[in-house]
């Protein structure tokens, strides 16, 4: 721990990928795990645009479940500490898998969201997208009003990134001096490959997870614990 406060103290431009474990704290479940089943399904198995076409209804249940659970949710100290490392820092980038909002809710301002958000919601007929915060939908699946099925605006497995947030999250992962991976299971890519990305480009990379990873060997400092203790110790 010490180490990695000393580099973070010396780092020059810090980025940090996180994932669902940072939540965890929030009474927000992770997709994988005993934890992450909902109704014996897995993430892989509801997330997908296959799966969105042959049964919307019970992608949407599993959604507007996610959204109810979320809506209790409150950002933990692990989102505090990264809302206030933002502010110290001047060249400081958050890279979220996670489309809960509860860093945007901790106070961080400049989030980059690689799989979207679980509050905006997009029109498959028009292509609006909008912010949605309706809790529950008075149908489901919910409607535009023009008549067309909204689908989550999140990412989904077989989906692209949103580009430019890619291409801003990877330029940050070249950049860091160091890189702080959180919470993250790092199976998912090309999100998992940003920490390779960052070591490969000079950055010490330091991986905080209550478990092991298949990253956790290939770094410099793997800080095992829960995140919602150890990010508040790392920038005390
Ligand atoms: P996972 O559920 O795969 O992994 C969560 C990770 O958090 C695991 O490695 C846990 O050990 C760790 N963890 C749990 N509690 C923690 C705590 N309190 N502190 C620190 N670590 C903790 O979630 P992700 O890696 O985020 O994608 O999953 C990646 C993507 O797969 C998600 O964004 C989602 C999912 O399916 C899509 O929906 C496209």
């Amino acid at each position: 721990m010490n180490a990695v406060r000393e580099w973070l103290k010396r780092a020059s431009s810090v980025a940090i990928l996180t994932g669902a474990g940072v939540s965890a704290e929030s009474g927000v479940p992770t997709f994988r795990g005993n934890n992450g089943l909902w109704r014996q399904r897995r993430a892989e198995d509801l997330a997908t645009p296959d799966a969105f076409a042959r049964d919307p209804q019970l992608v949407w249940e599993w959604y507007n479940w996610r959204r109810a659970v979320l809506a209790e949710a409150k950002p933990n100290p692990g989102h505090y500490a990264l809302a206030e490392l933002e502010k110290r820092s001047s060249n400081f980038t958050l890279i979220t898998q996670n489309v809960d909002g509860l860093h945007e809710l901790a106070g961080s301002d400049n989030v980059l969201r690689l799989h979207g958000s679980i509050w905006r919601v997009r029109c498959l007929e028009c292509g609006q997208e909008r912010f949605d915060r309706r809790i529950p939908f008075p149908e489901i699946p919910p409607k535009c009003e023009c008549g067309g099925m909204l689908r989550p605006g999140v990412v989904w497995f077989g989906e692209a990134l949103p580009q430019d947030v890619w291409l801003a999250a990877e330029k940050a992962a070249r950049s860091a001096d160091l890189f702080l991976v959180v919470g993250t299971s790092a199976v998912v890519y090309p999100a998992a490959g940003l920490a390779q990305i960052a070591k490969s480009s000079g950055a010490r990379v330091v991986e905080i997870n209550i478990a092991e990873t298949q990253l956790s060997d290939q770094i410099d400092e793997f800080l095992q614990g829960p995140s919602g203790e150890l990010l508040p110790q790392l920038i005390a």
